[in-house]
């Protein structure tokens, strides 16, 4: 039996490269390999855009586009929406039992969410946002997921889910899966202002569906290294943004362009040009699939609707498990 991928995605705008390069690629490449469920995790994006459910409606669509970009073949693997199934939001309720809130309050990427949110959550924050990871917990351990390929930030949600199953397990007997992470060898891709993390809502992302023209302007005022004014000062790739790009779009010419840099023998702009071609380049393919599905969005929803069908199915399955272990099989 193929062992389960479930990773899944907020729909609160489109995707950017900090996702390609965290997620995407990892998981279209292993589609083959895996039996692979993705999620758009449309309950999880209202926790912290509950006042704006129609920017969360009109992004299903989008990142659905987004996966099938990359492609991830509906053939192979389930595209599904969260809150079609309500397994989901069941098997959350059942778990809230096993996590405390004080574990939850020390969750460090939820801790820094809550932080860049203080406009939403001034001074206190929601039961359904500071609970994420728990419905988080439930998503991946609805479908049995052996592995999530995820992002870095998301490292303490699938080690909340991993104490999550351990307790179920250890109370009821073993019924759950302990998932692992799978992070990618990228690591976290900068934001172009240099932010540790690329991010719609701070916005400093380059997207998957920028056109050309937009990658242009967006390199142009990517954060370089500031001591660097003049095209034959020396710079200090190790430090700058734009290099951190190169190490990832560049890769044929990297030794070059860093001992250019160094010596003084290549200037920002020039840098620049090469990195936005690269990106162009790279992202060609992908934007071509891209504009397949976009000319399509009647074909997008039926993918969307036998994903969701055969997600549901898989998920009442673990569901009856997890209510037969708690004892709540009645009437059978
Ligand atoms: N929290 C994830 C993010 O912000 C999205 C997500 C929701 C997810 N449910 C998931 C990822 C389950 C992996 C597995 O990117």
């Amino acid at each position: 039996m193929k062992k389960i991928i479930l990773t899944g995605d907020r729909p609160t705008g489109q995707l950017h490269i900090g996702h390609l390069f965290g997620s995407l690629l990892n998981r279209a490449k292993l589609q083959d390999e895996y039996k692979t469920y993705i999620m758009i995790a449309d309950v999880q994006a209202l926790t912290d855009n509950f006042s704006n459910p129609e920017k969360v409606r009109a992004n299903v669509m989008e990142v659905a586009m987004d996966n099938l970009a990359v492609g991830i073949d509906p053939k192979k693997s389930t595209i599904f929406i969260q809150s079609l199934i309500p397994e989901i939001a069941e098997l959350t309720v059942f778990y809230s039992n096993l996590v405390t809130i004080a574990r939850l309050q020390r969750n460090p990427t939820v801790k820094e969410e809550i932080k860049q949110k203080a406009d939403l959550f001034k001074d206190s924050v929601t039961f359904g946002f500071l609970g994420y990871p728990v419905s988080q917990a439930a998503d991946i351990t609805a479908f049995e997921a052996n592995l999530v390929p995820v992002g870095e930030d998301q490292l303490p949600q699938i080690e909340q889910t991993k104490e999550i199953v351990r307790k179920f397990n250890s109370l009821y007997g073993e019924t759950l899966i302990v998932p692992e992470a799978m992070i990618s060898n990228f690591g976290r891709v900068k934001g172009l202002d240099g932010n540790t993390k690329m991010g719609k809502s701070l916005n400093n992302a380059i997207y998957i569906a920028d056109s050309p023209e937009m990658i242009e302007q967006k390199v142009k005022k990517a954060l370089t290294d500031t001591q660097k004014l003049k095209v034959d000062d020396k710079g200090h790739p190790e430090i700058c943004t734009v290099f951190s790009y190169h190490e990832i779009f560049s890769k044929g010419n990297l030794g070059n362009i860093k001992k250019e840099c160094q010596n003084g023998a290549r200037g920002c702009a020039q840098c620049k040009k090469e990195l936005t071609n690269n990106i162009i380049e790279f992202l060609k393919p992908i934007q071509e699939r891209r504009k397949y599905y976009e000319k399509r969005p009647k074909l997008v929803e039926k993918i969307l609707k036998d994903g969701t069908k055969r997600a549901k199915k898989k998920a009442e399955e673990t569901l009856k498990k997890v209510k037969k272990k708690m004892k709540l099989d009645y009437f059978k």
